[in-house]
């Protein structure tokens, strides 16, 4: 006998989780299956995101980044603590209480939803009277079946050809997550979100990390001026970065690991380390899905096709997330996710990939929304910029932390702000005001004219868009 639903989301990461949460708000008879198992072979929803990304990341971010106060910036406020250790296994333990809370979270908020939960390999079998036949293979099978179907099963890890990871020596970020012991020698492989986020605690804890990348330019897709900015500190902090360099072999033997590869200059060169990590991006997941048996179209990446609504080729079937085009950011995979659900419900589901924030969480944290330089210029607009540096900001000065700056781009004749981009002290938490002020489609005036509290780092917000118009009252 297979049990019947309204809504069946396929993946429990923010995309898969939030849709069935949304849906069930919206009074819809919801089923949610995820396969992830924790190390007790329990559920563990969250995807990606709750297990090996964003949430075990930041507390690794933040143990590492006390740890580094604690040895060198302590000394500045008087305080002396004699030499700091770290104990990696409990960091690595603390990570892990953190990722079972917000796993132990979901499950309630699925119960306080009425959402029935899952746990297995959901698959599509066929389409159905009014619907679709979905298996759950794991511990319980059962036989689902679903008027709509929301598919968010995320990504996973890129591998370099001939190297695949094996979780010890050749790493992709559940393995970066895990180690258990600080590396005296770490390679990186990209040096794109998870590179810089990873490279950086290790480095804080005291590995010789080199990053190595393909690319001849740091963090292409951030405003050239604040790419550079942040270059600056991670060079001065001692976080190696070589661009412009072509991988060749990588053999790992019982020492570790050694990759070869050309630099920028044409040398050959080889790097011997404990650990590599290879961050190279990552590919849409549809393993186990079972695409084909109702002919669910994927593009060439593997990603599942969807038009700017989130539906797909099939009728009432619908994707989200790492596994559909665009960012693959959880707070993207969310909004998708709520969208998905109100349109199932005939609602106006509303996404703007205009004004979706990004964050690396180094430090200094790099935030932007909206619009570089770069493009504002390759795409024609006119177009005013600001500029604040947090050297000129008092809250920055007494936190002790004045690297970096925020900069306005403002359309030249209507002010509209057209993008914000930060790199500095929690750029993470200041970018919001400016996902807000586009979003309303402000101007940098608007900002400008608002009361910002005296002494915090949103005046250099303030002051930044007060630049626009060359009239910044600190600096
Ligand atoms: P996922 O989170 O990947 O979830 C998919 C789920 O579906 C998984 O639980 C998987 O087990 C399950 N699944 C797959 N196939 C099936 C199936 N057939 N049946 C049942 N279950 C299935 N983004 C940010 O916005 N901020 C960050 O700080 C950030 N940090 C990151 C750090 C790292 C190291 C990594 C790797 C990623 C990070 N990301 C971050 C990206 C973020 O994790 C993803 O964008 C997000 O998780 C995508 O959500 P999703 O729901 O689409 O997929
Ligand atoms: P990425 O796309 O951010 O960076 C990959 C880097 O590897 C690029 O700079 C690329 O040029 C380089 N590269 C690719 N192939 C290469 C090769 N063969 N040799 C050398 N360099 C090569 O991908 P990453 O860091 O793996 O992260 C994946 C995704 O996860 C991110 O794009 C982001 O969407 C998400 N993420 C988000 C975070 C956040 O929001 N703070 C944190 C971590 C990940």
């Amino acid at each position: 006998m297979s049990q019947s639903f309204d809504v069946i989301a396929i993946g429990a990461g923010p995309g898969g989780y939030i849709a069935a949460i949304r849906a069930a708000q919206l009074g819809f008879k919801v089923a949610c299956i995820d396969e992830w198992k924790n190390p007790a072979g329990g559920p563990a929803p969250g995807g990606t995101c709750t297990n090996v990304g964003c949430i075990p990341s930041k507390a690794l971010l933040q143990s590492s980044e006390h740890f580094e106060h604690a040895s060198h910036h302590f000394a500045d406020h008087g305080i002396s603590t004699g030499k700091v250790t770290m104990d990696v296994a409990k960091m690595v333990g603390r990570k892990d209480t953190v990722v079972k809370q917000n796993n132990d979270g979901i499950l309630y908020l699925f119960k306080k939803n009425k959402i029935t939960f899952f746990h297995g390999r959901g698959s599509f079998v066929k389409a159905v009277e009014g619907g679709y036949e979905i298996q759950v293979t794991g511990d319980k099978p059962e036989t689902l079946v679903g008027k709509q179907v929301i598919v968010a099963t995320g990504s996973n890890a890129r591998a370099l050809p001939g190297t695949p990871f094996d979780e010890e020596t050749v790493l992709s970020n559940d393995g970066a997550l895990r180690i258990g012991a600080v590396p005296k020698k770490l390679v990186l492989i990209g040096s794109g979100v998870i590179g810089l986020e990873m490279g950086s605690v290790w480095r804080r804890l005291g590995a010789d990390v080199t990053i190595l990348e393909g690319l001849p330019t740091f963090l292409g897709a951030v405003d050239e001026q604040i790419a550079k900015e942040a270059k600056k500190a991670f060079d001065k902090q001692g976080l190696k970065i070589e661009l412009g360099v072509k991988v060749g072999d990588i053999k790992t033997g019982k020492k570790g690991v050694s990759v070869t590869y050309t630099n920028a200059k044409g040398e050959a060169l080889t790097l011997d380390a404990d650990k590599l990590i290879v961050s190279i991006g990552r590919v849409p997941n549809t393993i186990g899905l079972n695409a084909e048996a109702v002919g669910l179209q994927l593009d060439e990446r593997g990603a599942i096709v969807v038009d700017a609504e989130c539906r797909t080729s099939l009728p009432g079937v619908w994707a989200v997330g790492d596994v559909v085009r665009g960012p693959m950011l959880a707070h993207k995979a969310e909004e998708e996710g709520v969208a998905v659900a109100e349109r199932i419900a005939g609602q106006h589901g509303h996404v703007n990939f205009n004004t979706i924030p990004w964050v690396i969480y180094t430090s200094p944290e790099i935030a932007w929304v909206g619009r570089t330089e770069q493009q504002l210029k390759a795409d024609g607009v006119a177009y005013k910029a600001g500029t604040f540096p947090f050297l000129a900001n008092g809250r920055a000065r007494a936190l002790g932390d004045t690297t970096g700056m925020v900069k306005f781009l403002a359309d030249a004749t209507t002010d509209e702000i057209l993008g914000v981009h930060i790199v500095g002290p929690m750029a993470s938490e200041l970018i919001a005001e400016a996902v807000v002020a586009m979003e309303f489609k402000a101007s940098a005036e608007d900002i400008a004219r608002i009361c910002h509290a005296h002494p915090s780092l949103s005046e250099a917000t303030k002051e930044a868009a007060l630049a626009v118009d060359k009239r910044t009252l600190n600096f």
